[in-house]
């Protein structure tokens, strides 16, 4: 049998990292995995994540299963972390899942179970597993121009007349905020806008938001999903706290699904357990109970809003401080766009050559699609990268 199997396309971003971690030079700069780093290169566990731990480590008495869909407290905390008071209850189901990914995978399979000719549409570009999922479901996959490689800045024109295009009863994937890879985003009236095609050309929106924190802040990053889940008559939400909690390992995800006609809301409800019982049965518990603690406990909430928040101001200020270093290298504001943009991650617009180069002669490490998180630089690297990027000719 094992003589029959293929080798598997290597995911770009984790071949990535692996090329990182061997590279012996002391100097080199690691700008490829979402991961946030700490100017001292740490990603740390935050303090309201360390003190719920401590205090489930006093408090557990089992290690006995969940629900199958995990833990309705979870559930709860989540709807009102990301939706506010946009969804009623009775509109509302949702699953735990293994991470953001395992919701991304949930919610495309029960895509693929309830309308099987459905496209799903996804932005070019995109994180690099959107598209992977969908062709290892054997799905069918559209794609919308999403960003204007020459002003770095969404190409929204192009993402409606795309979407236009598509048929009553496709999927159109969004990124609830800080895109993957450009860290280009809508502003609020495109919400409505992509909100009002959506419901005039019949299509259903499913929204991955794995970053909401990390741009403009933990409410206006949720801008964007909440209009739609005010707006459409159904959607599908995938959530990571991987990012936004720093609970990576732990594979902390929900994926929602809203439907305004309530009477649906037992049957989306049963297929999610189902799918989750198919795939692995119940999901992991630790790391979702962590962060219902943190986001039901006041004390710990504000201190996780208020270090989420210096995060997020941390990553402005190194977007600022790399825009102003190259404005003084090349006279010009051309790269201005990495201030505008919001999120980890920021796509420079660098050749394939330019990134090798870049990695060859100065151990700088990002995505091939020159893709950089912003959380992999500090104020010593800054310079360094500027002087690499002015040349390599970008
Ligand atoms: C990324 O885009 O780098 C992260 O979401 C990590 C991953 O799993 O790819």
């Amino acid at each position: 049998m094992f003589e029959s199997l293929n080798a598997q396309p290597a995911d770009k971003i984790l071949a990535l990292m692996a090329a990182y971690k061997v590279d012996p030079r002391d100097t080199k700069i690691d700008l490829g995995v979402g991961v946030y780093k700490d100017a001292t290169g740490l990603t740390p566990i935050m303090r309201s994540v360390k003190a719920a731990e401590r205090q489930l480590w006093e408090r557990e008495t089992t290690k006995s299963y969940t629900g199958l869909a995990g833990d309705a407290g979870f559930h709860d905390a989540m709807r009102d972390l990301i939706l506010g008071d946009t969804v009623p209850p009775e509109s509302f189901a949702a699953a735990a899942t293994p991470g953001g990914t395992g919701a991304v995978r949930q919610g495309l399979e029960l895509i693929a179970m309830a309308s099987p000719e459905a496209t799903v549409w996804i932005s070019a570009p995109t994180w690099p597993n959107h598209p992977s999922i969908i062709n290892y479901l054997g799905m069918k996959m559209g794609e919308y121009r999403y960003f204007d490689a020459e002003s770095r800045a969404v190409d929204f024109n192009g993402m409606l007349t795309d979407l236009s295009g598509a048929k009553p009863g496709d999927v159109v994937l969004l990124h609830g905020c800080c895109h993957n890879p450009t860290g280009a985003n809508l502003n609020a009236s495109q919400w409505q806008e992509v909100a009002d095609l959506l419901i005039s050309k019949g299509l259903i929106p499913f929204v991955d938001i794995a970053y909401q924190g990390f741009g403009d802040g933990l409410e206006a990053d949720a801008y964007g999903v909440r209009r739609l889940a005010k707006t459409q008559p159904e959607m599908l939400i995938a959530a990571s706290c991987s990012k936004n909690f720093g609970v990576y390992r732990e594979r902390v995800g929900l994926l929602m699904a809203v439907s305004q006609d309530g009477s649906k809301t037992a049957l989306n409800q049963q297929t999610l357990s189902h799918l989750n019982r198919q795939n692995f049965s119940f999901p992991p518990d630790h790391g979702a109970r962590l962060v219902t603690m943190v986001l039901t406990d006041p004390a710990l909430r504000a201190d996780w809003a208020a270090e989420l928040e210096d995060v997020r101001l941390g990553m402005l200020k190194l977007r600022k401080q790399l825009a102003d270093t190259l404005r003084k290298r090349t006279g010009s504001d051309r790269f201005g766009f990495l201030a505008d943009h919001r999120g980890m991650f920021s796509r420079l617009g660098a050749t394939p050559e330019q990134v090798e180069a870049m990695r060859v002669s100065h151990g700088i490490y990002m995505v091939g699609d020159s893709r950089m998180n912003i959380a992999g630089l500090n104020e010593a690297s800054i310079p360094v990268l500027a002087d690499a990027i002015v040349e390599a000719g970008v």
